[in-house]
């Protein structure tokens, strides 16, 4: 079996794992989430699902990934197939593990992008421009190329920086494992804490700033957004959404982290590990993301103004509010770009994971030497970024994450949950959770695993396919001016998907031929 690649240390594939769940997710999705479904309420639906699918979901796929790579397979059509041999069309379910992160991949990474060229208009003062919400928000637009303004005139600034970020990635990519991707994680994670830990503590500080609003203060901005809101409970919305939220942020169901993990070593620890890493995340998530822009946006702009602004998406509270925010304290280019910076690091350091399960896939089912794997990788996201980028305005990046970052992420965790627990079995699947492991876990957990997290994703991808996935399938609300473009865009990821299969039978063919 050929030589693959390994981490160089516990530590390190703790913070990579850590660096791939610590995303965009953490410091602008959550707190809209939260602020929008029931605020403190939000959190009991929430921590429930941490500890029935998240937590559960981690020790499974740091389990199985470490389980594939023993046979030299890092993605999940070769890991399902050595958990089922019997059964010659799951492998084909593994192809949901490369296409999922595949797709999350070709749009955050140019959502990446903006973060990088955000760092730079803080540093070079481009905000100072424009002092309120309506002329941030044409910015953006403009340097999204959605309208041509006084700003922007082209998306060219915008293309410049997507540039700039996809050539990182591909070079730490480039650079292997332990070479790349842990380096970088190594540097980044500390970083990036450090950069949390400044700005919460500079907004947690900021009292009353409006003076002729008092009552917008921080306090009652943490307020806004942990006082619960019991009766949300009763919404299934809110349920899923928090489920949605765990899967996300913890990079579970996504197929990245099997892959991280086949790079360990057969008795390498998998449940502390595994559970570090999913703790660190939620640290990032609950007590830096929580912290951060609402706080901020309360007690500049007031509950009814933070309303309307999350009603326009999660990016707006943070490339809008925040840069005007920051313009009005001391010191706005360092804190401006502080927030850029962190937010750059929690991107690249979960594109880089998403970019991975393809390239093992190339690597270990047909043998391509890394480096030309990357270069294979490279020309072909490269041009399936380019809609994401040019068509941003009719809703492809919208309609590229319900796909890759939400239907297939409930798919891929129940399959992989079933498969480990049933056809696996859950005496061996135990067993294997345990070897090397630094912690027992509680046995509840082996019920826990077996019956109720799959059933629990199994009832999400049921309630979702009604709720959102029916009305978006058919484009219901959507522009017609949209509709070609999403149905281009659906085409592209059905063939995708098709030359992803396709790829898997000629690997299996050819091993077959050769084994005979
Ligand atoms: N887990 C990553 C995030 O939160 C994808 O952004």
């Amino acid at each position: 079996m050929k030589q693959r690649d390994t981490w160089k240390s516990k530590l390190g594939i703790i913070l990579a794992v850590a660096g791939s769940a610590i995303g965009l997710g953490n410091f602008l999705r959550f707190p809209v989430q939260a602020a929008q479904n029931g605020g403190g309420a939000f959190m009991i639906p929430y921590f429930i699902s941490l500890l029935l699918i998240g937590i559960p979901l981690m020790w499974v796929e740091w389990t199985i990934g470490r389980f594939g790579g023993g046979f030299g397979h890092g993605t999940a059509p070769g890991i399902f197939h050595n958990m089922w041999a019997k059964n010659r069309f799951i492998k084909y379910f593994g192809v949901i593990g490369i296409f999922g992160p595949l797709v999350i991949f070709i749009y955050y990474t140019y959502i990446e992008s903006w973060t990088l060229a955000y760092a730079f208009f803080s540093l070079v003062g481009k905000f100072g421009q424009t002092t309120d919400q309506k002329g941030m928000l044409s910015l953006l637009k403009g340097f999204q190329g959605i309208e041509q303004n006084d700003f922007f005139s082209s998306i060219r600034c915008a293309y410049i920086f997507f540039l700039i970020t996809f050539a990182v990635n591909t070079y730490i990519i480039y650079k292997g494992i332990s070479g790349g991707i842990e380096k970088l994680c190594n540097i980044a994670m500390p970083v990036l804490f450090a950069c949390g830990i400044i700005i919460a503590v500079r907004v947690l500080t900021l009292g009353a700033p409006n003076l002729l609003n008092p009552d917008w203060n921080i306090l009652n901005g943490l307020g806004y957004l942990w006082n619960p809101d019991l009766s949300s409970l009763r919404d299934a919305k809110v349920w899923l959404a928090a489920a949605g939220q765990i899967l996300f942020t913890l990079s579970v169901g996504i197929g990245v982290i099997l892959t991280y993990a086949s790079y360990l070593k057969k008795t390498d620890d998998v449940v502390l590990s595994g559970l570090t890493a999913a703790s660190t995340n939620e640290f990032a998530e609950v007590i830096l993301g929580s912290s951060i822009i609402i706080p901020a946006a309360f007690a500049f702009f007031g509950p009814r103004e933070i309303g309307e602004i999350a009603k326009g998406g999660a990016f707006n509270l943070g490339f809008v509010t925040m840069p005007l925010i920051f313009q009005k304290i001391a010191l706005s280019a360092f804190f401006g770009s502080i927030w850029f910076i962190l937010l750059f690091l929690a991107g690249i350091t979960s594109s880089v994971s998403l970019a991975q399960p393809s390239i093992a896939f190339l690597e270990d089912e047909f043998n391509i030497p890394k480096k030309k794997a990357v270069i294979i990788f490279g020309i072909a996201s490269f041009i399936l970024c380019q809609p994401a980028i040019f068509f941003l305005k009719n809703g492809v990046v919208n309609e590229l994450d319900f796909w890759g970052g939400t239907f297939c992420l409930v798919l891929f965790a129940a399959v992989e949950t079933i498969l480990f627990a049933w056809i696996f079995g859950m005496e061996k699947a135990w067993e294997e959770i345990h070897r090397g492991a630094d912690m027992k876990l509680p046995r509840i957990y082996k019920f826990i695993i077996k019956y109720v997290t799959p059933l629990f994703l199994i009832l999400i991808l049921m309630a979702w396919s009604y709720q959102q996935g029916i009305p978006i399938l058919l484009m219901k609300g959507m522009a017609n001016s949209d509709k070609p473009y999403i149905l281009g865009i659906r085409l592209m990821l059905i063939l995708v998907f098709l030359v992803l299969g396709i790829l898997v039978k000629i690997a299996w063919q050819k091993r077959k031929n050769t084994k005979k």
